[in-house]
């Protein structure tokens, strides 16, 4: 079969391709033109995930193509050892442990932990936008991809001033990783990644020299670390904060504006969720089942595998495709509409599965929580600009949207300070 993500309706409807291919009951096909098998059915995209013994991560963060020489011989510079979603175990085990003894990765440490950073940078982005009643807004840049970048780097403990370098580099490792970008463009997102590298290993320099005592995530890293190798290197807390920079904004992004897609596409969605924000948990579950914001993931066969009638050899490179997984019939009913209220919405495979599922999944629930609850309470009738069509940027991994115009309608009443809006606050750098 053939299945090109860089070009026709899979950047504008990806499900029908989802839907014709798990029409036919196979679930596992080879992609001539991707080289890869495409792994579609929930029950086996679940495996893959969870079976590290037969599906390796060692190339899950690698080129999806060959990449011109000269931007391989800058990648090749990129010494970042593996941490999370590229490394096996053993090293897979042993730093997990780390990640989970030091990222908050339960409702509760979340909550604890974080709750008052995206509170607080909510109200800021939502008084932005109020600011500019009446006008027409692109909600990527000035909603969706900006509060998960501020808050991982407030987590992190990063400068604001290095906001946009960051958005930059990180925009650049998922086009260059997961896109399809001609040489020239390779060559120039490959400098911006292995600066990129740079940048992460002497922050964790700096804070090593300070003593790590703060309460970023890196200096909490670092003594976890205890100046044990065996816990962690150095080059390995960097390369978790590299990949963290990353993990950590662009696929909440996805998930805020796939919600705000959803949300303001039925004006009735979004009242309701200004008028009930307990409403709201539920809408950001059918969100991310019905559009991940990864939508494709890979693993690399460590040996002969066998799923259904299919057997995949050793050594290839296989697409989990989760947004297909998420419209299985056979555990979705009715899967292909949006129903914020189905009973077996978290079966769905957005956040992995297994040994590698996502450790920041309770950090980007809240986030879409508080985001769309105050942003619905705050803007009840904000509308997506008419004619809207959705189109996205063409990526294997990250389904993102382009924009999100939308107008921002707070009717006829003077503009107050809302309630749940506090004022802009300067940020420690
Ligand atoms: C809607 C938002 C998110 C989605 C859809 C998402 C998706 C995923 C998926 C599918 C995996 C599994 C990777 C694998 O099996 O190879 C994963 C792992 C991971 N995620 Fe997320 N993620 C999200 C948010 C976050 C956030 C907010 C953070 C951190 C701030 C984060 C950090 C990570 C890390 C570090 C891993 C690797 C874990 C490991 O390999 O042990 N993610 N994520």
């Amino acid at each position: 079969m053939q299945l090109n993500p860089f070009a026709g309706t899979y950047l504008t409807d990806p499900a029908a391709t989802w839907r014709e291919l798990l029409d036919d009951s196979v679930g596992v096909h080879y992609a001539d033109d991707l080289g890869m098998w495409v792994i579609t059915k929930h029950e086996y995209v679940r495996r893959a995930f969870g079976d590290a013994g037969s599906f390796s991560n060692a190339l899950t963060l690698a080129p999806v193509y060959e990449p011109c020489p000269e931007a391989m011989s800058l990648i090749l510079k990129i010494d970042a050892p593996p941490t999370t979603a590229a490394a096996d175990a053993p090293v897979h085990t042993r730093t997990r442990q780390a990640l989970r003894a030091t990222f908050a990765n339960t409702a509760g440490r979340v909550e604890e932990q974080y709750g008052a950073i995206v509170r607080r940078r909510v109200d800021e982005l939502v008084a932005g936008l109020l600011a500019q009643r009446g006008e027409l807004v692109d909600l990527v840049p000035a909603f969706a991809a900006e509060l998960p970048l501020l808050v991982v780097l407030d987590i992190l403990g990063v400068p604001e001033r290095d906001v946009v370098r960051i958005k930059g580099w990180a925009d650049g490792q998922i086009a260059l990783i997961w896109g399809q970008p001609d040489p020239a463009e390779q060559v120039r997102l490959a400098e911006g990644l292995l600066e990129f590298w740079r940048y992460c290993l002497r922050l964790v320099a700096r804070r090593e020299r300070e003593g790590h005592r703060g309460d970023d995530y890196i200096s909490r890293a670092l003594r976890h670390r205890g100046g044990d190798d065996r816990v962690l290197t150095e080059a390995e807390v960097a390369s978790i904060a590299f990949n963290l920079l990353v993990a950590g904004h662009e696929t909440t992004a996805g998930l805020l504006a796939h919600g705000l897609h959803q949300g303001l596409s039925q004006p009735a969605r979004w009242q309701a969720m200004a008028d009930d924000p307990s409403t709201v948990p539920a809408f950001v579950e059918e969100t991310l089942r019905f559009g991940p914001a990864i939508d494709g993931w890979l693993r690399l066969t460590r040996r002969d595998v066998t799923l259904g009638t299919v057997t995949i050899p050793a050594g290839q490179r296989c697409l989990l495709l989760v947004g297909a997984a998420n419209r299985d019939a056979v555990v979705f009913s009715d899967p292909d509409r949006f129903d914020p209220h189905r009973t077996e919405g978290k079966d769905h495979l957005s956040f992995g599965y297994g040994p590698h599922f996502c450790i920041g999944a309770a950090l980007a629930r809240l986030e879409a929580r508080v985001a769309f609850t105050r942003l619905a309470a705050a803007i009840p009738r904000l509308r997506l600009a008419p004619g809207y069509a959705s189109l996205y940027k063409p990526n294997v991994a990250f389904r993102a949207h382009r924009a999100l115009p939308a107008i921002i309608d707070i009717g006829s009443t003077v503009l107050e300070p809302h309630p749940l809006v506090s004022p802009p606050i300067a940020h420690a750098a």
